[in-house]
């Protein structure tokens, strides 16, 4: 029966993962993935998380089935993080969210919901964009392509070129934005650019798809989420997936969720009913832990704020290793003006190395990036750093 099965290449970021337990190097380090690590190369259990999880431990409950569309207390929580406990959508009720499993859970019930809406739309994601949203919409049955974005001879982004890819695509095609934290490129458009890309997209009917898993990475909560905010402003109806994988540091958890802001309360209800059946028919229900955690602590005003202050270490940690990492690679004696990785945001940095020279560095070196040059700024540390960048000197 599986004669005719071909090997599928390995996943170009988690497959990684999997070469890297391999290396046996001892001075291997993995910036492959989006993950965050602390100085000591170790992966945080936040406080936070630590203290909810006790409270609970002390009324342990038993595990039935949620409902489908996951628990009440976790959907609120992702609403008024997302647009705002007082704002006008979520005391409208007109937020339709559901529980996902993590963001990529997100994206996946909003394609399927939207393949059935509106089956002959196109996909728009950036060029280049994370790794699996090409492949998550494809597999939606969505025909995919691309708008520029990332401009190679300036070490920035092609504005002109994206607005104008924006402009040119018919009604009704679905676009792919990255509210914050761009992944790969680490390269965010300014707040005067998202006016334009929310005007373009109101004037030529587009269909947003804003995907959020970095909320918190960036500037803070509100600065990173100020994309959703000009949507909401604009009058658009729209879809936002969310990911508390890395702002909680809960990866295997798989805590994330779609919301999609709609016109009324009662469109809103139709909505979420047609979300229902796209997470039924997928998996059934998504699971409790990791949803009760995060739903505890924001629930908590004291967990809440322990929870910014611990996101907010995180965030300035990843500034300072950028600076570390620029210093590190002049000192290394890389010629070239490496700057521009403190002029990018969130967890990565394109670093402009092509595919031969980040396979030399993963064959030679034991240090681990995507072919496409993405490195993982958030598990550099002060202990790894210099090895990182002695050997990103010896491939430029
Ligand atoms: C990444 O881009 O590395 C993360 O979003 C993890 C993933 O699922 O790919």
């Amino acid at each position: 029966m599986f004669t005719a099965v071909e090997m599928a290449p390995r996943d170009p970021i988690l497959g990684l993962n999997e070469q890297f337990a391999a290396d046996t190097n001892p001075n291997k380090v993995n910036l492959g993935v989006g993950v965050y690590y602390d100085d000591n190369g170790k992966l945080p259990l936040l406080q936070c998380v630590q203290a909810a999880e006790q409270n609970m431990m002390k009324a342990p409950t038993a595990r039935g089935y949620l409902p489908i569309d996951g628990i009440v207390a976790y959907d609120n929580a992702v609403k008024a993080l997302v647009f705002g406990a007082d704002s006008e959508p979520v005391q409208s009720g007109r937020v339709a969210t559901i529980q996902a499993i993590g963001g990529t859970g997100g994206l996946k019930v909003g394609a399927d919901f939207l393949k059935k809406l509106n089956p002959q739309a196109k996909v728009l994601i950036s060029d280049p964009s994370w790794e699996n949203h090409r492949a998550l919409f494809t597999n939606a049955g969505f025909e995919v392509e691309s708008y520029p974005y990332y401009d190679a001879a300036k070490r920035g982004i092609n504005f002109d070129g994206m607005l104008a890819a924006l402009n040119a695509a018919p009604a009704g095609t679905v676009v792919v934005l990255h509210a914050c934290c761009h992944n790969p490129t680490g390269y965010d458009i300014t707040p005067e650019q998202w006016d334009q890309v929310v005007a373009t997209v109101k004037a030529k009917g587009l269909v947003p798809f804003l995907d959020m898993a970095y909320q918190g990475f960036g500037y803070g909560l509100k600065e990173d989420g100020a994309a959703v905010a000009k949507f909401v402003d604009a009058g658009l109806t729209f879809f936002v997936s969310t990911s508390f994988s890395k702002s909680f540091s809960l990866y295997g958890e798989r805590v994330g969720a779609l919301s999609v802001l709609c016109e009324n309360k009662e469109e809103a209800g139709r909505v979420l009913s047609q979300l229902k059946i796209a997470i039924r028919t997928n998996y059934s229900n998504p699971p409790i832990h990791g949803g009760a955690v995060v739903a505890a602590v924001l629930g908590n005003p004291e967990l809440r704020a322990l929870w910014e202050k611990e996101l907010g270490e995180m965030r300035v940690r990843i500034k300072a290793m950028r600076q570390k990492l620029v210093d590190g690679l002049k000192a290394a004696g890389v010629k070239e003006d490496m700057s521009f990785i403190t002029t990018q945001i969130g967890m990565f940095s394109y670093s402009g190395l092509s595919k031969d020279q980040m396979v030399r560095l993963r064959n030679e070196f034991g240090v681990y990036g995507t072919d496409t040059g993405r490195m993982c700024v958030a598990a550099l540390n002060s202990k790894n750093i210099d090895y990182v960048c002695a050997s990103i000197a010896k491939v430029i």
